[in-house]
C-alpha cells in the first residue's frame, strides 16, 4: 500500500501554467510508492517538456493517440487497463468541458472514456473562468458522474488576478488523494460503542453517578468512523458533541443503556463497552424529593445487569472489547476481568490520583488471551487510534479463527 493508497496512477497533464507544479506532484507521487505514468495533452507540452516527466517518473510519457511507437509498446486501451486511478492536474476549463461532453479527440480524453477507474481532477484556471456558469455546469456534470474534484485554491494567480482558481499545492493533492483512497481498517464493519457514565435516580433530583466524562468512548467512536466503520454510540449523560458520522443514542440509566445496546446489537461485528456503567442502582427511587428529616439515610441498592458480560455471552455475538478503570493491581485485575467476563480484549487504565477520569490524556494496558501491550500516556484521540491498530490485528485473527473452525 502507498500513502495515496493506489499502485498504478495515470497522471494527466493539460495545458495550463500550473503544469510546472505537476513536476513536483509527479515526484511526490513516485516518492509515496505509486507507479506513475504521465499522459500530456498537446497544449501541456508547451508549458513543460515530456522529458521532464519522463525523468521524474522513470517511465516514457504518452502524448499522442496515433503514435505508432507507443501504440506498439503499450496501446491506449492497455494504458487505460493498467491504471488503478486517474488524476488530472492541472485540469483546464477546456479539458473539463471535453470530459463533460465525452469527447475523445486526443489521448487523455480517450483514456478518460476508456477506463472505469476512479478519476480525480484538479482544476486550475483564471478566477473569472472558474466562476463562469459554463465551467460550473461542467463541474457539476462531472461530480454527478462520480469524478472527484480537488480544489481549487484561492489566492494570487499567475495572470495577476486573485481569487479561486489556483491549482492545489502538490502536497495537498497527495494528501487529498490519500484520504479519498483510505478505505479504513474497519470498512464494512458495524461497531457499537457505549460511553459516559450512567445516572441512577435516588429521587427526582438526585442520582448515583460517577466521574466518567465519556471522552475515551467518544474518541473511540470517532476513530472507528475514521477507519470506515458504521458506528452506533450509546451514551450516558455527557457534555460532548457527537462525532460526525456517528449515530448516537442517548440514555441515562444502566437499564436504559442495556435496552439500547440489545436493540442495536444484531449484526454488530465489534462491541466496545467503554461506559462507566453503575454497578448498583437504588432499588426503589422515591417519587418525591427526599426531605432531610432523619440523621441517617440508608440507600438500598440492587445490582445492575452487566451489559458487557451479557454481550460477551451471546451465541455468535460480536467481538468484545471491555474497559477497566482500576485504582490498584492494574494488570492482575485486568486479566481476571478478561477471563471472568469472557472478553476478547480488555483495555485497562489507572484511575485515581488525578488519573483517567475527566482528563484529555490517559495510558492503557491492552490485554487479550494471547498477549498484552502497554500504550503510554497520550491524548485520548491518539490513544483511541493506537488501540484500534491493536484491535484490528486481533479482530482479523479472531475472524480468521471463527471462519476456519
Ligand atoms: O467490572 P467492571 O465494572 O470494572 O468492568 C468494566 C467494564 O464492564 C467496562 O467495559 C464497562 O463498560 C462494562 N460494564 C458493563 N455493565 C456493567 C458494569 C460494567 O457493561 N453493569
Amino acid at each position: 500500500m502507498t500513502n495515496t493508497g493506489t499502485e498504478c496512477l495515470l497522471l494527466g497533464i493539460t495545458g495550463g501554467i500550473s503544469a510546472y507544479k505537476s513536476v513536483e506532484l509527479a515526484r511526490l507521487l513516485v516518492a509515496s510508492g505509486a507507479r506513475v505514468r504521465v499522459v500530456m495533452t498537446e497544449a501541456a507540452t508547451r508549458f513543460v517538456t515530456p522529458l521532464t516527466f519522463q525523468a521524474v517518473t522513470g517511465n516514457p510519457v504518452h502524448c499522442h493517440l496515433f503514435d505508432e511507437e507507443y501504440e506498439a509498446a503499450m496501446g491506449h486501451i492497455e494504458l487505460a487497463r493498467w491504471a488503478d486511478q486517474m488524476l488530472i492536474a492541472p485540469a483546464t476549463a477546456d479539458f473539463l468541458a471535453r470530459m463533460a461532453q465525452g469527447l475523445a479527440d486526443d489521448l487523455l480524453s480517450t483514456l478518460y472514456l476508456a477506463s472505469s477507474v476512479p478519476v480525480s481532477v484538479v482544476p486550475a484556471m483564471n478566477v473569472h473562468m472558474w466562476r463562469h456558469a459554463a465551467v460550473q455546469q461542467n463541474l457539476s456534470v462531472l461530480a454527478s458522474r462520480g469524478v472527484n474534484i480537488l480544489g481549487p485554491d484561492s489566492g494570487a494567480q499567475a495572470c495577476g488576478d486573485a481569487g479561486p482558481g489556483r491549482m492545489l499545492e502538490p502536497t495537498d493533492i497527495v494528501a487529498a488523494l490519500g484520504s479519498l483512497n483510505h478505505r479504513g481498517m474497519f470498512a464494512g464493519n458495524k461497531v457499537l460503542v457505549t460511553a459516559g457514565p450512567t445516572q441512577e435516580a435516588i429521587d427526582p433530583v438526585r442520582f448515583v453517578g460517577n466521574r466518567s466524562s465519556g471522552k475515551m468512548g467518544f474518541a473511540l467512536a470517532e476513530a472507528f468512523v475514521r477507519e470506515g466503520a458504521e458506528v452506533v454510540l450509546v451514551s450516558g449523560p455527557v457534555a460532548l458533541n457527537t462525532p460526525p458520522g456517528v449515530r448516537r443514542v442517548n440514555v441515562q440509566t444502566a437499564l436504559q443503556m442495556h435496552g439500547a445496546v440489545f436493540e442495536n446489537i444484531k449484526k454488530t461485528d465489534i462491541f466496545a463497552g467503554c461506559a462507566a456503567v453503575a454497578d448498583y442502582r437504588p432499588e426503589l427511587p422515591e417519587g418525591q424529593k427526599i426531605k432531610k428529616t432523619s440523621e441517617r439515610l440508608a440507600l438500598n441498592l440492587v445490582r445492575n445487569p452487566d451489559i458487557l458480560a451479557e454481550v460477551a455471552a451471546l451465541k455468535d455475538g460480536p467481538y468484545t472489547l471491555g474497559f477497566a478503570a482500576e485504582t490498584e493491581n492494574l494488570a492482575e485485575n485486568a486479566r481476571a476481568k478478561l477471563l471472568a467476563k469472557k472478553l476478547n480484549m480488555l483495555a485497562a487504565n489507572p484511575v485515581g490520583d488525578n488519573l483517567g477520569f475527566e482528563r484529555d490524556d490517559n495510558s492503557l494496558l491492552v490485554i487479550w488471551p494471547g498477549g498484552e501491550k502497554q500504550l503510554p500516556v497520550q491524548d485520548k484521540g491518539a490513544l483511541a487510534q493506537s488501540l484500534l491498530g491493536i484491535l484490528e490485528q486481533q479482530y482479523q485473527a479472531h475472524v480468521g479463527h471463527v471462519k476456519g473452525s
